[in-house]
């Protein structure tokens, strides 16, 4: 029996490719091996359908759902799709969201359209996921939601903007679910990834990207999927009952220093303070 036995759980952008994971992937992995029966939630549908078969392959139980978080009723209809194929609904981990591309640049380089897909996807589609998600949450006596957000929602940054504000509001909304249904048993966590080796960022980001990334985070390797999926798990089981509202970094402490200052450290002892 593992510590998710007999809860339901809405996973987004999950899905299995070659070459390795995604985040949501290896999340909804794990709350199915767990004992969590799983819905699978995606606007992409081959890669979900393969993750599902994995899941069934181990012993889990899933469903696939495809979703384009941009439709409300398409939102509405996958918290539908829990209660109609597993009788309810605990656990909602919003996971995907509409990553930045070369069109998220500075703010007087912007293009409105990029700052609303940004706001659209990520925002307001995690809004209205936690909208119909949280009645049939408390119906159940109470549970968990899980937020991904970004160390880019916490500082600036040169380019990324609509993506990194987005972020923010993920952070916020966070805070406002934890307040506003505590009381009714929901809690609410958000958690910040540093760069997690997903397939994705395996097959996109330079050899030089990786080693300047893995010079500032604290720990010997960078993060993987596997390493979100162990927190969200954690977070949304009765171990973490006493949590809720909290921002958690996953990032192997890239966002716990200030690299100019260590870096100064290095070059030459610092001529300031008392020694
Ligand atoms: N990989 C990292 O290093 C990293 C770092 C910080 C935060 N994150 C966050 O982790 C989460 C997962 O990212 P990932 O790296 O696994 O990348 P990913 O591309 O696998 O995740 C994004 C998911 O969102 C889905 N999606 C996009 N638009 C959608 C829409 N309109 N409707 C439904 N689904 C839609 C995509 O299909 C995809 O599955 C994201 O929220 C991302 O911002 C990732």
């Amino acid at each position: 029996m593992g510590k998710l036995s007999g809860k339901v759980a809405i996973v987004t952008g999950a899905y299995l490719v070659d070459g390795g994971n995604s985040i949501g992937g290896a999340t909804a992995l794990l709350l199915a091996k767990e004992g969590a029966k799983v819905v699978a939630a995606d606007i992409v549908d081959e890669p979900v359908a393969r993750l599902v078969a994995k899941i069934k392959s181990e012993g889990g139980e899933a469903v696939a759902c495809h979703v384009d978080l941009r439709n409300e009723d398409a939102i509405k209809a996958m918290i539908e799709k829990a209660v109609s194929e597993f009788g309810g609904l605990d656990i909602l981990h919003n996971n995907a969201a509409a990553l930045p591309g070369p069109g998220d640049r500075d703010i007087v380089m912007m293009e409105a359209a990029t700052w609303d897909r940004a706001m659209e996807i990520t925002v307001r589609g995690t809004m209205l996921a936690c909208k119909y998600a949280i009645p049939e949450i408390i119906k159940r006596g109470g549970g968990a939601i899980v937020n991904t957000a970004s160390g880019a929602g916490v500082a600036g940054d040169m380019a990324r903007t609509a993506y990194g504000v987005s972020k923010a509001a993920v952070i916020s909304l966070t805070k406002y679910a934890a307040t506003q249904y505590g009381k009714q048993g929901i809690r609410c966590n958000a958690i910040c990834p540093g760069l997690m080796l997903t397939a994705t960022a395996k097959a996109t980001i330079t050899p030089e990207v990786e080693e300047m990334m893995l010079k500032y985070t604290l720990t010997p390797r960078l993060g993987t999927p596997e390493d979100i999926a162990n927190i969200v798990a954690f977070l949304v089981s009765d171990d973490a009952s006493f949590i809720t509202g909290e921002i958690i970094a996953v990032d192997g402490g890239i966002f716990a220093h200030v690299p100019s200052s260590s870096e100064s450290v290095l070059i030459g002892p610092a001529k300031h303070g008392n020694n």
